[in-house]
């Protein structure tokens, strides 16, 4: 079993992220690290407590991370994460409050020691901004290339972008921490190109409402919400991302995607800020640090997210 840590800003996809991490046997999820983005650090906290203990999994540790990038002073919430993940990150849906605290120590400190602890046998999956991952490498710079496994939903190489044409969401929250990121630390990118082609449908959110189960009955709730916002910002697609929660099944297990070997980087300048590029400087580099993935195996993974999601939701 591979440890995993997961780095979300814990709105609806998120929450399916931790599912599939609690749901699947292959992995051990040894901690939550909180960010900013669907909703505040601290409301993002609160949900990832709640969604763990519905899921019952509430053994499992939460930091709160840091609440904005190191380039302004507070974070301002995009309107468009309301419309999409509701006021409270969860679709409004309203769970019990958690029984337990976030932990008291650091978040970055704890993401640290975790690579000494289990190195490459430690995966990292941020589903959010990176802004936390970006920090920890800059204090302890010699982790970059200890980590066994970094996957990251986040970017677009082959679409367009969501926020603005040419920035995902999470890269577009804190540019420079990707940059950063991008720049040093091998890494699988799970962005656009792929989520926006594993979408799930009411068909199997009834499928969960029909187990007559708490998490079943919340699950198809909070996500149905979610179904709902991409019915009206994205008619086409027929069914909403599941952005996090693949991000989270590539970590595991990479034939779920074909990827592409790069060297990247993160644009800050104004005009393209957020897009996540090929970097000019390292063309020649051979030892790319960046698997972009660029197609996927939609099918296999939707039959394995149904699979662990249903068996997790059946238990509690
Ligand atoms: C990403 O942005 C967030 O709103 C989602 O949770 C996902 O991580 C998609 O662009
Ligand atoms: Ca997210």
């Amino acid at each position: 079993q591979k440890k995993m840590i997961l780095d979300l800003d814990t709105g609806i996809d998120d929450a399916m992220a931790i599912a599939y991490a609690v749901a699947d046997p292959a992995v051990d999820l040894i901690g939550i690290i909180g960010s900013y983005g669907n909703v505040y650090v601290e409301d993002g906290v609160q949900n990832s407590l709640k969604i763990l203990e519905l899921l019952g999994a509430g053994d499992v540790p939460v930091y709160q991370g840091l609440s904005h990038s190191s380039e302004t002073d507070h974070f301002d919430r995009m309107p468009v994460s309301a419309q999409i993940h509701g006021e409270n990150g969860i679709g409004e849906v309203q769970l019990p409050a958690p029984k337990r605290q976030p932990e008291t120590g650091d978040a970055i400190d704890f993401f640290i020691n975790a690579v000494k602890q289990y190195g490459k046998d430690l995966i990292l999956v941020p589903t959010g901004p990176l802004t936390n991952l970006d920090a920890a490498i800059k204090k302890a710079p010699e982790i970059a290339n200890e980590i066994g496994n970094v996957t990251i939903m986040g970017g677009a190489v082959t679409v367009p972008g969501n926020v603005t044409n040419v920035a995902e969401a999470n890269i577009q929250q804190d540019a420079s921490a990707a940059n950063n990121v991008f720049r040093h630390v091998p890494l699988t990118q799970v962005g656009l190109d792929v989520t926006l082609r594993t979408l799930l449908t009411r068909k199997e959110t009834q499928q969960w409402r029909d187990l007559h189960t708490k998490p079943g009955e919340a699950f198809a709730d909070i996500v149905d919400y979610y179904i709902k916002a991409y019915e009206v910002t994205s008619p086409d697609l027929h069914g909403c991302a599941l952005h996090d929660p693949f991000a989270v099944g590539v970590a595991i297990n990479p034939d779920f995607v074909q990827t592409i070997d790069l060297n990247m980087y993160v644009t800050t300048d104004e005009k393209y800020y957020g897009r996540t590029t090929g970097d000019p400087a390292r063309l020649d580099d051979p030892n790319t640090n960046v698997k972009v993935a660029v197609n996927a195996n939609v099918d296999a993974y939707l039959e394995a997210f149904m699979d662990h999601l249903t068996n997790l939701f059946k238990k509690n």
